[in-house]
């Protein structure tokens, strides 16, 4: 008997060592790695822009919301609690969200939203990613105010592969519509037509100098002179590609979508959507307070859009103060032209990795997107109220003709894990229905896109290469495509319809950027590469709202491989059902 509890207390002990030991080696990344709580407190918050005060849809009454400092490795609990009267749910844009694909947030594709009153604990890790992302809304248009940056810094004690930055500054470009967001697109909805444009972009939740009653809230970053600081652009603007310049200085790019690049400089920024990009600006001027200005990259020919500018100031500390009673103007840069596709293109087309990589050559799946925008008719019976798109129709897009219809009674990912029938199909063609000349004079005939919710099957581990073709459809114009769940390389883009007979010879093989948002050229092509790595239900979409408001959207569905560092993760208890 004693011999027993002795032998008892110490396989006791032995027990709670294995847990100890099992739990540190399993559930603990690394030893310095920190577990960051955040609360998040949707709610409706008053907020005045242009002289306007209109109810604003907020994380925790501010616009833009918190900003979350981690380093690589570090993991986020972030609890929601959802006091607005929409529904909603937070996506960690650009974040890989390995085996977690539970946290991902587009609405009713990894979650059901969180309903008013509702909450949900979003838990991930980020792993091997560093630089700049951020989170955002993916629930209709909420995105226009509820979003914040995500900085990443490298692991505790590892450095920046550049010198390190004197100060470091987020800058957000957004837009802002004197109407309710989500008013503005629900009557596009209803009527078919295209919705209005914003009434004025933002840099960190501020128009600027340059509109009416914003001169006392423009952002201001203050420089020394001499020293090097670092900018982290992030464009959250809802619908509008952006150039950035700050005057009189040179950029130099060191990051994007939270990859390091080749360093290279630029007088001006391009970035659609969703993009980030790093850059290092040395205050070498004379001290003096510069504009920091973004406005349209248009490319659309003929469409509407907002051709405000939004300002910030770069302001030497030392600069001479104005005479009593005198304003001296900050020096403004020469912005380029809205359409000025040459300057676009001369951006996009400098990003290299900073060495060489291993860029998957052998492609089980070999794919191509042809993405647009389309027209369908009038259905029979509707009223002409609901058809106010160009000559009584309604503004549609699609990849591969199908337009891409959310389902609402499980998300994606929970009717895949469930096998729920019904939900989804896996029949997403891996080429166009019918081959034309994409960015030539298309046939009416082909404009009219049919709705689906048509997923891509991926097995784990295989290799995925997308040409995604731009069309002109009604018209061309330029798409950021960002794709959920994984980085890709950017092997090449160029114009016009993609020859795999002659373009394959301008891929980049050696070096080239790792992305989660690439810039599809307007009427032309842009070739993706990327290994099926992370199981779940991923989608692919045009990061303008309105275009995703339309269907411009598709999702891979990637299977679960070998044992549990291939499967994923169970779904946490509090995910919300439909
Ligand atoms: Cu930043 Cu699906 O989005």
């Amino acid at each position: 008997m004693e011999g027993f509890i002795k032998n008892s207390k110490c396989f006791c002990f032995f027990f709670v060592f294995l847990s100890v030991l099992l739990l540190f080696s399993s559930t603990m990344p690394a030893a310095d790695a920190k577990v960051h709580y955040h609360d998040f407190v949707v709610q409706a918050t008053p907020v005045k822009r242009l002289c306007k005060t209109r109810s604003a849809i907020t994380v925790n009454g501010m616009y833009p919301g918190p900003t979350l400092e981690v380093n690589n490795g570090d993991t986020l609990v972030v609890n929601v609690v959802n006091r607005a009267r929409y529904n909603v749910t937070i996506h960690w844009h650009g974040v890989r969200q390995i085996r977690t694909g539970w946290a991902d947030g587009p609405e009713f594709v990894t979650q059901c939203p969180i309903r008013p009153g509702g909450t949900y604990t979003y838990r991930f890790t980020i792993q091997g990613q560093e630089g700049t992302l951020w989170w955002h809304a993916h629930s209709s248009w909420l995105r226009a105010t509820v979003y914040g940056a995500l900085i990443i810094h490298p692991k505790e004690g590892a450095s920046y592969p550049f010198p390190k930055p004197k100060r470091e500054t987020a800058l957000l470009l957004g837009e802002w519509w004197n109407a309710d967001p989500i008013d503005v697109v629900r009557q596009a909805t209803r009527t078919g037509a295209a919705p209005n444009v914003s009434d004025a972009y933002t840099i960190n939740g501020q128009p600027g100098d340059l509109y009416n009653c914003s001169s006392k809230e423009t952002i201001i970053v203050p420089v020394d002179s001499g020293e090097t600081n670092l900018l982290r652009v992030v464009n959250a603007a809802l619908n509008q590609q952006l150039f950035l310049k700050v005057a009189n200085h040179k950029l130099m790019v060191v990051g994007a979508d939270a990859s390091y690049v080749k360093p290279f400089i630029t007088s001006v920024l391009m970035l659609g959507p969703g993009q980030t990009t790093d850059v290092l600006i040395t205050a070498d001027q004379p001290p003096a307070r510069y504009y920091i200005a973004a406005q349209a990259y248009a490319s659309a020919q003929g469409a509407p859009f907002d051709n405000t500018t939004t300002t910030a100031i770069l302001e030497y500390k030392s600069a001479p103060c104005p005479a009593k009673g005198l304003t001296i103007k900050p020096v403004m840069p020469t912005m380029p032209a809205f359409n000025d596709t040459a300057t676009a293109t001369a951006f996009t087309t400098s990003f290299r990795s900073p060495r060489q990589v291993k860029v998957p050559t052998d492609i089980d799946h070999n794919l191509f997107f042809a993405v647009g925008l389309g027209l369908n008719n009038c259905p029979p019976g509707a009223s002409n109220s609901s058809c106010q798109g160009p000559n009584g129709t309604r503004f549609a897009a699609s990849m591969n003709n199908v337009s891409f219809v959310l389902p609402s009674s499980f998300s994606l990912l929970q009717a895949h894990q469930l096998r729920v029938p019904g939900v989804f199909t896996t029949d997403f063609p891996a080429n166009p229905p019918v081959q034309f000349d994409y960015t030539g004079n298309v046939s009416q005939s082909l404009w009219q896109p049919v709705p689906g919710t048509k997923l891509y099957k991926l097995k784990y581990g295989e290799t995925v290469q997308v040409v995604l073709q731009g069309t002109s459809i009604f018209t061309a114009e330029n798409h950021p495509i960002h794709l959920h769940g994984y980085d890709f390389y950017i092997l090449a883009e160029g114009f016009g319809n993609f020859n795999p007979s002659t373009d394959t010879a301008k891929f980049n093989l050696v070096d080239p950027p790792l992305r989660n948002t690439a810039s599809l050229p307007v009427g032309g092509w842009t070739v993706i590469r990327f290994v099926a790595d992370n199981p779940g239900v991923w989608l692919l979409h045009c990061h303008l709202d309105v275009h995703i408001t339309w269907g411009l959207a598709m999702a891979f569905v990637v299977e679960n491989g070998i044992g549990e560092l291939q499967t994923l993760e169970e779904p946490p208890a509090d995910l919300p059902l439909c």
